[in-house]
């Protein structure tokens, strides 16, 4: 018994380690938030994808920034936007306003493509 409660202790630290921590080179303060190393609830990469590209939980946000305008951006991320199953949570609990300047920062990264533009979304295949 000990030795099972040992090595279940031993996958539990490991799965730790494993979450904690970004890849090396990641120090973008608006990066880490958008991979959830900030807050994990506040992950936008969960929903719109590690490219911006979207994904089943949410729309593609590349070009955001450049199409909304930066007040209905930094509004859309602390409050919320659209209903039910398709809604964008509210983020004015989990990150501070500070913050979701910080991630602003990092969306208008990709301002200037499209998700059209392939050879940007697929540039390390
Ligand atoms: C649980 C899934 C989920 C998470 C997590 C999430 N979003 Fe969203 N987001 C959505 C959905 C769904 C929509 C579309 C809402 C609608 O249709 O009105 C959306 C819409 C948006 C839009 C507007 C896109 C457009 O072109 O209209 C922006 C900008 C945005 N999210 C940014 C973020 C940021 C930044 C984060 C992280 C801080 C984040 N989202 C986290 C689901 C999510």
């Amino acid at each position: 018994m000990p030795m099972r409660i040992g090595s279940f202790s031993l996958l539990a630290l490991w799965l730790l380690a494993c979450e904690s921590g970004p890849p090396p080179g990641m120090t973008d303060p608006g990066e880490l938030i958008y991979f959830g190393y900030v807050n994990k609830q506040a992950q936008c990469s969960r929903c719109h994808g590690d490219e911006g590209q979207g994904g089943m939980f949410g729309p593609q946000i590349r070009g955001a920034v450049k199409k909304l305008g930066v007040d209905s951006v930094r509004a859309i991320i602390a409050h919320g936007r659209g209903e039910g199953d398709k809604r964008m949570p509210g983020m004015a609990k989990e990150l501070t306003p500070s913050q979701i300047e910080q991630v602003i920062g990092f969306l208008r990264r990709w301002d200037n493509t499209s998700s059209v533009d392939s050879s940007v979304i697929y540039k390390d295949h």
